[in-house]
């Protein structure tokens, strides 16, 4: 197939380069002439594992430009991969999308062969159908689903594992305005994925609700692990990783992101909360569950900025192992140890950071204002308190012998092993009695619900 990608970016280019590794012919669109300069010369124009050997391996198959209308031109599939910002109402703009369309709409005009438009950018319920629909219509004069098709399908995919999580997904969404249109982009996806994952058709509203229910239910799922981790941190001998680790065999619930550890970030879950939320409240919906969701969010940095105020020596230096909102990615929005050192940082803290990948974004961000060093090990020898954000592979390098001392370790995720690390230091197990015991707080803690249970 010959396949217009439009906007080469952090989802853009990984996709471009999935379907250029797997044979398509690929043109991909983009604004920005670094990237596309940096396309055609087969570097990777994101931070994104993998992405640097898939472009190789696309070879001639995958070439970018700035001029959308040629690429489309000459092909029979456009993909829009643009931005959707979050306003401040909630709702997702559709600015970027409705210009991205406009050539888009121009060559559907020109062109007498059947186009099919997908849009793979977050939007909200109803833009696709109400807004973009019409738009094309207008500009080139053709009816939807006659004379060009228009698929709304979105991915679920995570920064760090993009590539993978596009080749493997566990199911794929399309929205559609007619049934040919759908079977074609099916078969574009039989082409590329190299699982059976099945395949979801419906219209258009339900599958943008769809994409947003998916993000929203997993954001409650981590909002609920968290609220179990700090009711752990009060019982006596709580242990939110057994909990949860019990609670996941349930199939209705399932393990994953049911973890009990910082909040979430990044560029989807926060404003995809906030965006069926506002949704809830244009449709006059009663829906408190991701007004919940966010609130608890929200309170998952001040718990550690507590944490670690607490235990900070006058004049200590505080370490943050962890920047962006995940690992394997250099994306450091909404990021809990971005926030963190942000929030000690306004309080007069010294504090030093390493991240595996995102010391450079964290630059930018930070400017001289944090100090960093160059590995895990250096990071917590050089710090009072040192809080893991992340569980990063790199942090299991951190050996009991770089945490001898008068040293506290708040150890979000449990990545270090909680017997060693208490013989040497103060080890704090996040989401575990820990928390309260390091400050005598468990038994009075654990007597008090006992007593009122009595
Ligand atoms: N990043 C993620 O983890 C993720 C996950 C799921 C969904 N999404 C959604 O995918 C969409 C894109 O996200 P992203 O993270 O790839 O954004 P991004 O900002 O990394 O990339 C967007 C690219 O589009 C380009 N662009 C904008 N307007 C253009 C135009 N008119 N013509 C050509 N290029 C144009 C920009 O220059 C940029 O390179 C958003 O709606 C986002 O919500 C992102």
């Amino acid at each position: 197939m010959k396949i217009a990608v439009i906007g080469l970016g952090k989802l853009g280019s990984p996709m471009a380069a999935c379907f250029a590794s797997k044979g398509h012919q690929v043109v991909g669109v983009d604004m920005n002439a670094d990237f596309v300069a940096k396309i055609n010369a087969g570097q990777a124009p994101v931070f994104e594992p993998g992405l640097q050997e898939l472009l190789q391996q696309s070879g001639s198959n995958l070439t970018a430009t700035c001029d959308t209308k040629s690429a489309v031109r000459q092909s029979d599939f456009t993909f829009l991969i643009v931005p959707t910002p979050s306003q401040d109402d909630g709702f997702f703009s559709l600015d970027y999308v409705m210009s991205a369309i406009r050539p888009v709409a121009e060559v559907i005009a020109e062109k007498d062969e059947f186009h099919v438009v997908v849009l793979t950018s977050t939007v909200m319920p109803g833009a696709t159908g109400n807004q973009l629909l019409p738009e094309i219509e207008r500009i080139s004069g053709k009816k939807c689903g006659e004379d060009f098709g228009l698929c709304y399908s979105p991915e679920f995919i995570s920064l760090g594992s993009v590539i993978r999580d596009y080749l493997c997904p566990d199911f794929t969404l399309i929205g559609e305005s007619d049934e040919r249109s759908g079977e074609l982009l099916e078969s574009i996806y039989t082409s590329v994925v190299e699982n059976d994952a099945a395949v979801q058709r419906m219209s258009f509203a339900n599958a943008e609700l769809t994409k947003l229910a998916l993000n929203t239910f997993v954001t409650t799922k981590i909002s609920y692990a968290n609220m179990l981790a700090e009711i752990c941190e009060r019982l006596e001998d709580g242990n939110v990783d057994v909990v949860t680790n019990a609670l996941g065999l349930d199939t209705r619930i399932g393990r994953k992101y049911l973890k009990g550890s910082v909040g979430y970030g990044g560029p989807c879950f926060p404003r995809d909360n906030k965006a069926i939320t506002a949704m809830c409240q244009q449709l006059g919906v009663t829906a408190p569950l991701p007004l919940a969701t966010d609130e608890i969010n929200r309170h998952q940095v001040p718990r550690l900025h507590q944490a670690v105020m607490s235990r900070l020596p006058r004049g200590g230096t505080a370490g943050i192992l962890g920047l962006a909102y995940k690992p394997d990615t250099n994306f450091v929005e909404k990021a809990q140890g971005l926030m963190l050192a942000e929030s000690l940082l306004a309080a007069g803290v010294n504090v030093i950071a390493y991240d595996p990948a995102a010391t450079e974004t964290a630059q930018r961000a930070f400017g001289d204002s944090l100090n960093y060093t160059s590995t895990p090990e250096d990071c917590v020898a050089q710090s009072d308190v040192a809080v893991l954000t992340l569980p990063c592979p790199e942090f299991k390098a951190i050996q009991p012998q770089d945490a001898v001392g008068e040293r506290t370790i708040i150890d979000c995720w449990r990545v270090l092993d909680r017997d060693a690390f208490s013989k040497v230091c103060n080890y704090i197990a996040w989401g575990t009695s820990d928390v309260a015991r390091s400050h005598g707080g468990a038994e009075s803690h654990s007597q008090h619900i006992t007593a009122k249970a009595a």
